[in-house]
């Protein structure tokens, strides 16, 4: 058993890696700290990728006390009643079950992140952070001539069935960005994988203008599913609060392969 105060303390120290990030600024619309103080005893803490009220439900079925998410919810925008918002805040509050919702630190954490992670499961190494929209979400990670059939065969059981692979850029890789969810990266962008000398871009989601753009500059582009790229540091997180706590940990899937 932990309590409630002594994880919150674990997770702001592991996961508030560099003081100067101006959150709100940053993240304005996504949690990334306790977003529902509820039962002060754990014995049991869920993860999972997204809240929402079936993943609650999971949560509360697996006696957990706490649930830890990467995609919180939205609060509302204005006063008015939000049917949406009110039945997923006062599940949490009629079950007593705490909330952590860890949205820009999970993505651009430089050791337990998405991105981070996802390059050091191809056998990258980190080398810095990759900008979109001017913050530092993702990594570019560098991999020694490795062939890209040899990355798509290892990653393929972690990524979505409806992956896609666009392999216009080289057959052999040397280096990536990882920029897990919805990393899409905005025409203007594109001059800055040039200027990198990217090979393979990683990201969840695909858009209409990707292929062409991507086939253009040559280079390779993988959606690998916006929950599925965001599995990466949740498992990573609760692996470490498996070494690290006195306390039951369980993932809660609740697959999407968009
Ligand atoms: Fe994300
Ligand atoms: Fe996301």
């Amino acid at each position: 058993m932990i309590t409630l105060t002594s994880l919150n303390n674990f997770l702001s120290k592991l996961l508030i890696y560099d003081k100067k990030f101006n959150l709100s600024l940053v993240d304005p619309y996504m949690a990334n700290g306790l977003v529902y103080h509820g039962e002060e005893k754990i014995n049991k803490i869920a993860l999972a990728v997204s809240a929402s009220l079936t993943v609650f439900e999971m949560a509360k079925k697996a006696d957990a006390q706490a649930l830890i998410v990467h995609h919180a919810f939205n609060f509302p925008p204005n006063v008015r009643y939000d049917q949406l918002f009110q039945n997923r805040y006062s599940f949490l509050v009629k079950n007593n079950l705490s909330l952590f919702g860890y949205h820009f630190l999970l993505d651009s954490h430089p050791q337990i992140g998405h991105n981070v992670s996802i390059i050091k499961e191809i056998g990258g190494t980190i080398e810095k952070p990759f900008l979109h929209k001017g913050n530092p979400w993702g990594y570019f990670g560098r991999v020694n001539n490795l062939p890209l059939a040899k990355i798509i065969n290892g990653l393929k059981n972690k990524l979505s069935p409806s992956m896609t692979l666009y392999d216009f850029g080289p057959k052999n890789i040397n280096r990536v960005v990882a920029i897990s969810g919805r990393g899409t990266p905005l025409p203007p962008d594109i001059q800055y994988l040039v200027d990198n000398k990217v090979d393979l871009f990683i990201t969840g989601e695909n858009s209409e203008w990707i292929r062409e753009i991507f086939r253009e500059v040559k280079i390779n582009y993988l959606a690998g599913g916006h929950y599925h790229t965001e599995r990466f540091g949740i498992l990573a997180l609760e692996k470490l609060i498996k070494e690290k706590l006195e306390v039951e940990t369980e993932f809660i899937e609740l697959v999407n392969n968009v």
